[in-house]
């Protein structure tokens, strides 16, 4: 083959970037840019779907100049994206009907709540695999057919389009109002409530419950396949076959090489996402976590996940950086929380948009307890540090317990992976072992997998096993009697946080 790169569009919930990966999947190069977190009213988060269309051509045009390539130098591109958050544009103009719907706003919790009360939660969480929550995208996009003018008129018309991400992206790089591909993965559409994840298809009683038109729906792909060329007249300035689609979770655990049945990936964003692999078996949780799909490749049988969300780890960090100006740098975190020895009996549960897994608990808010006049902010920091790998105890004791698995490794990925002072904790308080990988930047690279395993880049995902190659692990350093003492304070500080939303 002449092409000796594949691309990745990896569209996150604080940025986009490009990134340009060669058959060993090693980085040759990249471009990121953030885009604006509007924040209407409490527990409201939006993005502006043009403006991660606008990033996202910045991305690729100066992604391909640092990597010194040009877009006829790939053999595929792939795209990976925040899940669940949702977009509805006008087909005719590619207008988006006001803001798109963050995963992390909470504004349809009460929807969610009638439809657990009144019996219909079960249907949902059957067919989906997800317990009614506002972080899914079925009830976002109920909000918007109800409450933005116009749009489910235009809907039934057949104007209004309902996306994902990933979706948003596809339609506009390959022509937007000019032909555009309307199409979503199965990992994407597993996290709308509105598929049934058996059948992989939209499902009409899942959308009688949520009042949506299925005319507005994408086709469901595989995440591995063909779905459409790039416009020439778009940022690659040429034709490139799209052939990877993935939600960047799942797109991780591909990255992370996880393709036997009990493998764990954890990635560190914003939120946390544990995913475990579970085979070609749907595995239904008793306590808390979502069954997903994890992916599919071409006509492969479908390979399923269970799922620990996370919604607040990476952003509490990003919470005492902006909103109480504790360090400039994210990554100063880790050298103001060395400053001392232990958390100095500070507790602090990030609970911004309710907890998540294994909690469910959209009635909650965030707390730090524990203080005493002795505290500085240094056992914040050190507290913000915990909290990200107490809130990963919390879903690795169920996953544990929902699998039957006994787990030796945990595989890590995602920014927070740089602060190594964290990793250490995680293994202190989860004494297993914590493994980090060379390429830490797996969402993107899985993304290309996905897009070069579909054009034969990639033979099979044997190579991409062997693509994948520790740069560290970390052992626990605690005692039995400091993890124990530990978590029972953690899980005390939960309590307090349960409640506070009346
Ligand atoms: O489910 C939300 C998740 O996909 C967001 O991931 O890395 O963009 O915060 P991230």
């Amino acid at each position: 083959m002449s092409q000796q790169y594949v691309g990745a569009i990896d569209q996150g919930t604080t940025s986009t970037r490009f990134m340009v990966f060669d058959h060993g999947g090693d980085e040759v190069g990249r471009h990121q840019v953030e885009h604006e977190q509007i924040l209407p009213q409490a527990g409201w988060v939006e993005h502006d779907a043009a403006e991660i269309w606008a990033n996202t051509r910045t991305v690729v045009e100066k992604g391909l100049e640092a990597a010194g390539i040009a877009a006829t130098d790939l053999a595929a591109v792939g795209i990976t994206n925040q899940r669940e958050t949702t977009v509805v544009w006008d087909r005719r103009t590619g207008e988006p009907y006001g803001h798109a719907i963050v995963w992390q706003d909470t504004r349809t919790a009460a929807l969610a709540r009638t439809i657990e009360e009144d019996g219909r939660g079960a249907i949902v969480h059957a067919k989906s695999g997800l317990p009614p929550a506002a972080y899914f995208a079925g009830g976002k996009l109920h909000w918007i057919l109800e409450n933005v003018d116009g749009v489910r008129a235009d809907a039934e018309a057949g104007h209004a389009l309902f996306g994902t991400i990933d979706t948003w992206l596809i339609w506009n790089l390959t022509g937007g109002p000019d032909g555009g591909v309307h199409v979503t993965d199965v990992t994407n559409a597993s996290r709308t409530m509105l598929m049934d994840i058996e059948a992989l298809q939209w499902d009409d009683e899942l959308l009688e419950i949520f009042e949506i038109p299925r005319q507005m729906l994408p086709e469901i792909t595989s995440s591995s396949q063909e779905f459409g060329r790039t416009r020439a007249d778009g940022p690659f300035g040429t034709e490139v076959v799209l052939a990877g689609n993935l939600g960047d979770q799942h797109a991780a655990l591909v990255g992370q090489a996880c393709f036997e049945p009990g493998m764990l990936k954890n990635t560190y964003g914003t939120g946390n996402f544990l995913v475990l692999n579970t085979g070609t078996e749907i595995v239904r949780s008793e306590r808390g976590l979502l069954t997903t799909v994890a992916y599919r490749f071409g006509d492969a049988p479908p390979v399923y996940a269970l799922e620990g969300s996370i919604a607040v780890t990476g952003s509490a960090i990003q919470w005492l950086r902006d909103q109480l100006k504790v360090f400039a740098e994210a990554a100063d975190s880790e050298a103001l929380a060395e400053t001392v020895d232990d958390n100095g009996g500070v507790y602090f549960v990030p609970a911004f948009s309710g907890l998540f897994a294994p909690y469910w608990r959209p009635d909650a808010r965030g707390v730090i307890v524990g203080l005493s006049r002795f505290n500085t902010v240094a056992h914040v920091a050190r507290a913000a540090l915990e909290a990200i790998c107490y809130q990963s105890k919390d879903v690795v004791d169920v996953m544990v317990a929902d699998s039957g698995i006994e787990l030796e490794v945990l595989r890590v990925d995602g920014g927070i992976t740089a602060n190594e002072l964290c990793m250490q904790i995680q293994a202190d308080i989860l004494d297993i072992e914590v493994s980090r990988p060379v390429v830490a930047e797996t969402t993107a690279l899985g993304a290309a997998y996905a897009a070069g395993l579909a054009v034969g880049f990639w033979t099979g995902t044997d190579e991409l096993v062997a693509n994948w190659s520790e740069s560290k692990r970390w052992t626990s350093q605690w005692t039995d009697e400091d993890r124990e003492a530990g978590y029972h304070q953690w899980k005390k500080a939960v309590e307090r946080t349960l409640g506070w939303v009346e």
